[in-house]
């Protein structure tokens, strides 16, 4: 969360700045902030509350001049989101400036002490304490901006990515971080510096992500010096960027999101490919076939992740049982962290991240490494922190996910969790030879089905314009399908702020049917399989009661289209796969509500991307 770019070189710093914010902005945008240092030594500050847009109204006619210069866009913790708290913040004497990404949290006790030797301070945030400190440091121990950087976060408990800048000395910019990510871009003869690659590609390929408790020296002229806080020189290890602009620009979509859900067919390839060749019945999964000896003896697997990919564990669940016939759990991993649980050194530990940083999903895994469990990573974002603190793992490589709510990474988490499952039974000898290579051609099809269901958008925008002003909705699903109930029901509140519940079908009538009147939309997933008959009869209840039903089923289905008000026909797939298609519907039907309804789709209220504090 939050989301800091830096610059300093010889271009002008602030048009860098502020199309590195507004690449960040899914962060974070409760407020943005810039600080540059101009030519005769002046260090200009511009916050504000609101979007990255504003602060550039804000900015406009003033003096934005200067080749070195920090930027910032805040999704708040400590204090609420003003001009005030907005970042950068500065030191006591106004000479230093700081952008923070993290939570500070022992700042209470520091800055109690600060104020007892004369500290004034102007903002609630934690980050303002930090740079009273460094400076503090800095002017007592008169050392170098690096070394007070140092001595202050040895003193610091929480999680940070800062930056600053001095206006004593406008030839270098000073990083840290633990705990929160950070990327710097060597230029010819400037560096970047941001919280992930999309500000820097455009000017670099070359990178180096910093470790935690590294402090780095970005100074004019220079070679990018680090060092750890015990004072350790670090040779940087330098990486060649594999992501591309185009990938982080919307390509003539209104909405990232949009862009995103059109992606998939593209996106599940590519999560797919080098891994499954349906005709030879291979399949080569690195995060698997790694640890081959522990997977026979696994006696059960543990999934941790939040959110989007919580139901995508959710799907794992049915898939790893149903194919690898072994036990799994699955924890939110803001509980599990917090719950002593039971973990054997013979449990596979297995997280879910989209982007890799998400702050309870790093402490689950913390915690199953202490207890000596493998713990393997199924993550988006390349080199993310949770893609560095697991013992190995499979990225889905979606491409860069922009829109806030998450679309094409769950269609790739559930992608690589099938390849893992058919993986897994086939070390522990769990499938028939002909059903394996039976779901190895299914899983091939499945981006053309999902290109089919987006054939549908023009129906699925008409069905959304009648549920446009509903107040609630109920999702439904059974099996393999509720947790896609689950995802539909997050969609569609955290774009369009419609209450939104999902639930197993057969639950409703334990107490979810009260809310059920002639206004409440339900929808169901009612494809064939299994449990078909038994949601019909729960798509009856609904009827009864005079609910609407808008059903996802499978194409030339009879039954369930003579009952719904709306019945949307998927492919046919193998049951087991079927979230993977049946989930698109749901993705085009929240963001089509929300945008009819006026919602910001790509940036909704009080959300962040990445959910990078506890
Ligand atoms: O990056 P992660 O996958 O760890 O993020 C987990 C959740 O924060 C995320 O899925 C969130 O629920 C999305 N906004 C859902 O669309």
């Amino acid at each position: 969360m939050c989301g800091i770019v830096g610059y300093i070189g010889n271009r002008e710093a602030y048009p860098i700045l502020i199309k590195g914010l507004q690449r960040l902005e899914y962060r974070g945008y409760d407020s943005a902030g810039v600080a540059m240092i101009d030519k005769n030594g002046s260090l200009n500050v511009f916050k504000k509350k609101g979007k990255v847009a504003e602060l550039v109204a804000f900015a406009k006619e003033n003096n934005t001049s200067g080749n070195i210069g920090v930027g910032h866009t805040r999704w708040a913790t400590h204090g609420e989101p003003n001009d005030v708290n907005s970042h950068p913040h500065y030191s006591q004497s106004k000479n230093l400036v700081m952008i923070h990404n993290g939570i500070i949290e022992n700042y209470a006790a520091i800055k109690e002490n600060l104020i007892k030797r004369g500290h004034n301070f102007l903002s609630q945030t934690d980050t303002e304490v930090l740079v009273h400190l460094i400076e503090e440091i800095q002017l007592h121990e008169k050392c170098k901006l690096s070394v007070a950087v140092q001595t202050a976060l040895n003193q610091i408990i929480g999680a940070y990515a800062i930056v600053v800048l001095d206006k004593n000395d406008p030839n270098v910019l000073v990083a840290a971080k633990k705990g929160s990510p950070m990327v710097i871009g060597i230029g010819e003869d400037d560096f970047f510096i941001a919280s992930d690659a999309s500000p820097i590609i455009e000017y670099t390929k070359n990178v180096v992500y910093l470790e935690d408790e590294q402090v780095a020296s970005l100074r004019r002229g220079e070679q990018l010096k680090i060092r750890n806080l015990k004072d350790k020189e670090i040779t940087p290890f330098i990486q060649e960027l594999t992501l591309e602009l185009e990938s982080i620009e919307k390509g003539g979509y209104d909405h990232f999101m949009l862009k995103e859900i059109y992606e998939q067919p593209r996106s599940v390839l590519d999560s797919m490919r080098g891994r499954l060749n349906a005709s030879t019945g291979e399949i080569k999964l690195g995060g698997v076939e790694d640890h081959r000896k522990k997977f026979e003896k696994a006696k059960r697997i543990i999934f941790v992740a939040c959110g989007t990919s919580w139901h995508a564990c959710l799907v794992g669940e049915y898939l790893f049982e149903e194919m690898g016939r072994i036990p799994v759990e699955v924890e939110y991993a803001s509980e599990f962290r917090y719950r002593n649980p039971v973990i054997y050194e013979d449990d596979i530990v297995i997280a879910i991240s989209q982007s890799g940083e998400t702050a309870d999903t790093l402490a689950a895994i913390e915690l199953a490494k202490s207890k000596g469990a493998l713990v393997l990573g199924i993550c988006n974002v390349v080199g993310s922190t949770i893609a560095r603190a697991t013992h190995g793992g499979s990225y889905t490589h979606a491409g860069p996910e922009i829109g806030v709510a998450s679309t094409k990474a769950f269609t790739a988490q559930i992608t690589v969790l099938t390849l893992m499952a058919l993986e897994l039974a086939k070390v522990r000898g769990t499938l028939a030879e002909s059903r394996f290579r039976q779901l190895l051609y299914e899983v091939e099809a499945i981006p053309t089905k999902i290109e089919e269901v987006l054939k549908l958008n023009d129906k699925i925008k008409e069905i959304a314009y009648q549920y446009k002003d509903s107040t609630n909705a109920l999702y439904l699903g059974r099996g393999v399908s509720f947790p896609v109930a689950l995802e539909g029901a997050l969609k569609l509140k955290e774009i369009s702020y419609i209450h939104a519940e999902g639930y197993p079908a057969a639950e409703m009538k334990h107490g979810p049917i009260a809310l059920i009147d002639d206004e409440m939309p339900v929808f169901v997933i009612a494809t064939k399989g299994a449990n078909y008959e038994k949601v019909v009869s729960n798509i009856q209840e609904v009827k009864a009661r005079k609910g609407k039903i808008i059903a996802v089923v499978t194409a030339g289905d009879k039954d369930v289209k003579k009952v719904a008000d709306y019945a949307i026909e998927i492919p046919e797939t193998d049951e087991l796969l079927v979230p993977l298609v049946a989930v698109v519907p749901w993705q085009l039907l929240s963001y089509h509500i929300a945008v009819m309804r006026g919602c910001n789709v790509d940036q909704p209220r009080n959300l962040a991307k990445s959910v990078t504090v506890e």
